[in-house]
């Protein structure tokens, strides 16, 4: 099959072409995000294969459709920023890859929560300018401590079984039980209840129009003052603005973001020679107990091969006319 592969990194023709081997389709790499504007370049491909910031909407779809193309493959889960209705309408299929690697994440969540902390990125500059105060670096012991995750699927139940390796007490919230988690020990709570009794709160769920801004005002008015809020789900799961509220008043401790609402054009995109306007975005990195990563948590070998290999097969499957248990 034709693929235009669009947003694509050196790493990911990397991947792609390693893992192509076994699937024999026509590879085309583009650095520019899918767009109206660069939709022409997929004229000659049957696909175009996405990355998670490429927002594929109603109009796109129309432009793609018009390119002949047949086929959006996500390189990704979180499938938020696809118009599926009207791909069904005009007959495209769109695939994802649900799962590649739960580790990625879950660990970068905790990476982020052992940074924050224990302050290594600031012990790491203050070290290296030969200050070897200890003076605001105080962290606490994880042991003990109760850690809240807002959605137990792939990832949030490898950060239970992680938290738990800790000997942190770990609630959940979650429209479903995962037996997994409730083995290991996990208490299922309501919303406002993981709120009130967290000191650490990882948001793991898809985002969606009832998770959108599931951390604003009220829900951080009901946390413990000081509460450390985790995110590595979707950026919208928290209403910027509230939590810049929360962190000035010191009622959020400490936050890291992997995923950031406004994060499409700025992620993924070394922007070190131009003046960022986003204000919101510069206002959090004032803050000497927020921490962001440009939506890393997936990004380890093991997981850019898993998302390869399973788009590639997806690919083939429809190819070959056969169900695609990935399609959406
Ligand atoms: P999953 O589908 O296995 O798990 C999501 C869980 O959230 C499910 O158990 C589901 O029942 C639950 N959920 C759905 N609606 C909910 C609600 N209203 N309240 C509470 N729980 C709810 O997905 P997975 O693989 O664990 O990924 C979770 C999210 O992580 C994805 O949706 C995606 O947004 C994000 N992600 C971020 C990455 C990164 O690089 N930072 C990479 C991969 C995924």
């Amino acid at each position: 099959m034709r693929i235009a592969v669009f947003s694509s990194k050196p790493y990911d023709r990397d991947t792609f072409t390693a893992a192509n081997a076994a699937h024999g389709h026509s590879l085309q790499f583009f650095e520019a995000a899918l767009s109206v504007e660069t939709c022409s370049l997929a004229e000659e491909a049957e696909a175009v294969c996405v990355f998670v910031n490429d927002t594929v909407d109603a109009h796109l779809l129309r432009c793609v459709a018009g390119c002949g193309v047949k086929t959006v493959a996500l390189r990704c889960a979180g499938f938020n920023n696809v118009d599926l209705p009207v791909a069904k309408e005009l007959g495209i299929n769109v695939v994802r890859v649900p799962a590649y690697s739960p580790y990625a994440v879950a660990e970068h969540a905790v990476v982020l929560m052992l940074t924050l902390n224990r302050k290594t990125h600031r012990a790491y500059n203050r070290v290296r300018e030969g200050n070897f105060s200890l003076n605001g670096l105080l962290g606490f012991d994880l042991h003990g401590k109760t850690v809240g995750i807002v959605g137990t699927g792939r990832i949030g139940a490898v950060l239970a079984k992680i938290m738990t390796g800790f000997g942190c007490t770990v609630l959940a919230e979650d429209v479903y039980l995962n037996p997994d988690c409730v083995a290991l020990g996990v208490q299922y709570v309501d919303r406002h209840t993981l709120f009130s009794q967290s000191d650490i709160i990882s948001l793991h769920c898809p985002l969606t129009p009832e998770t959108r801004h599931i951390i604003n005002p009220l829900s951080i008015a009901l946390m413990k003052h000081g509460v450390m809020l985790i995110n590595t789900g979707r950026g919208a799961l928290i209403e910027t603005r509230a939590v810049i509220a929360g962190l000035k008043s010191g009622h959020v401790g400490a936050l890291a973001m992997d995923v950031y609402e406004q994060e499409e054009g700025l992620f993924f995109e070394d922007h070190s020679n131009e003046i960022i306007q986003d204000d919101l975005l510069e206002r959090l990195l004032t803050f000497h107990n927020v921490l962001i990563t440009s939506h890393q948590g997936y990004f380890t070998r093991e997981a850019l091969s898993a998302i390869a290999e399973t788009t590639l097969n997806n690919l083939s499957q429809i190819e070959r006319g056969e169900v695609c248990a990935n399609a959406l």
